[in-house]
């Protein structure tokens, strides 16, 4: 299949594309996603067979505003409105009891995963091709896409079409909230940290723990992670090594990537912020391995807000969970 690739100002193109079917790669806030029709199980099911995505592991619905989001859940808790309210549209997923039965896009669970992009295009797109089921556009398992470029290594050939946005600005997944319960509880955490959720619900900062753990979590420790969380993810070819200070780092053929890596590295990126660095984040990991690198050294953050998320991502691109 021949890949065309546009930008995304050419809506009638990409309208059509998923009117088709799609799947379509196309650009959001976060990461590039791999959207089609979110009601028709045929063009859902594609998207799957694409990523080599295991078939248990349930999409995210995209949709043009809250009311369209609210219209496909039901049993809606006041704090999710008001999650809502303060970060859609925005890099948020609310987890609700479904009002669809799409068990092609929840992976037969009961709930759906909703999410307002911040893309004004695309929610151009989303207001004509209805709700499109979309995950990240990688190959399963991989780094998630940031750039069209990044998609089309990844999906070139098996796909009609690549909206070209430019890089993501945010370059991390949405943070994930399990709104089933009296409680949220981050599933996966995110751009959107548990302080500026705990915000959003009036609850003071200073009762924010700094930890990893669902810090919004005060009924039973039922809610299990998101299930894709089970699966690898975010893992290069490279092996990626986490260490306390890359500083001492030295060698002829790896990336590090570290505030200041040091002198002597084949490979060293730097970055000046945790918002830098999970723009940049998986652009890097993917450029190791084009440049061959056997082994990605990279920097502990430090636990807390994005550094959270981000240590949420590099361990699991490390094997460690
Ligand atoms: O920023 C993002 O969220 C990007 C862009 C494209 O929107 N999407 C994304 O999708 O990261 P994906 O499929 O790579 O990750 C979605 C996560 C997975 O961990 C999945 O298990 C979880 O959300 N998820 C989806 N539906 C769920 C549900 N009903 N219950 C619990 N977790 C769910
Ligand atoms: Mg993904």
């Amino acid at each position: 299949m021949r890949t065309r690739i546009v930008g995304v100002d050419a809506i009638d193109t990409i309208v059509d594309a998923l009117a088709e079917g799609g799947p379509v790669a196309l650009p959001t806030e976060t990461v590039y996603g791999l959207a089609a029709p979110a009601a028709d199980p045929e063009a859902v099911r594609r998207i799957f067979e694409v990523k080599g995505r295991p078939a248990d592991n349930p999409l995210i619905v995209h949709v043009a505003d809250a009311r369209a989001a609210f219209d496909l859940t039901r049993e809606i808790p006041g704090y999710a409105r008001r999650l809502a309210e303060a970060f859609w549209p925005g890099p948020l997923t609310l987890v609700l009891p479904g009002a669809v039965d799409w068990p092609w896009v929840q992976a037969d669970h009961p709930t759906l995963a909703v999410r307002v992009p911040a893309p004004e295009w695309l929610r151009t797109v989303l207001r004509r091709s209805g709700p499109l089921a979309a995950p990240s556009a990688n190959r399963s398992g991989g780094p998630s896409p940031t750039t069209a470029e990044h998609c089309r290594q990844d999906l070139g050939g098996r796909i009609p079409l690549i909206v070209d946005g430019g890089a993501c600005p945010g370059g991390m997944e949405s943070t994930v909230v399990d709104c089933t319960g009296e409680h949220p509880v981050i599933l996966r955490p995110g751009p959107i940290t548990d302080a500026d959720l705990r915000r959003a619900m009036g609850v003071q900062a200073a009762e924010t723990t700094p930890s990893g753990v669902p810090p919004l979590e005060s009924g039973p420790p039922s809610r299990a992670p998101s299930p894709g969380t089970r699966h690898p993810h975010y893992r290069p070819r490279a092996r990626v090594i986490l260490v306390e200070d890359a500083g001492t780092v030295t060698c002829d053929d790896c990336m590090v990537i570290a505030p200041s890596p040091g002198a002597g590295v084949a490979h060293p990126r730097s970055y000046r912020s945790l918002e830098d660095l999970g723009r940049h984040l998986y652009a890097w990991l993917r450029e190791a391995d084009a440049l061959g690198a056997r082994t990605i050294y990279v920097q502990r953050v430090p636990e807390g807000g994005l550094g959270t998320a981000l240590m949420n991502r590099l361990r699991k691109a490390a094997g460690e969970g």
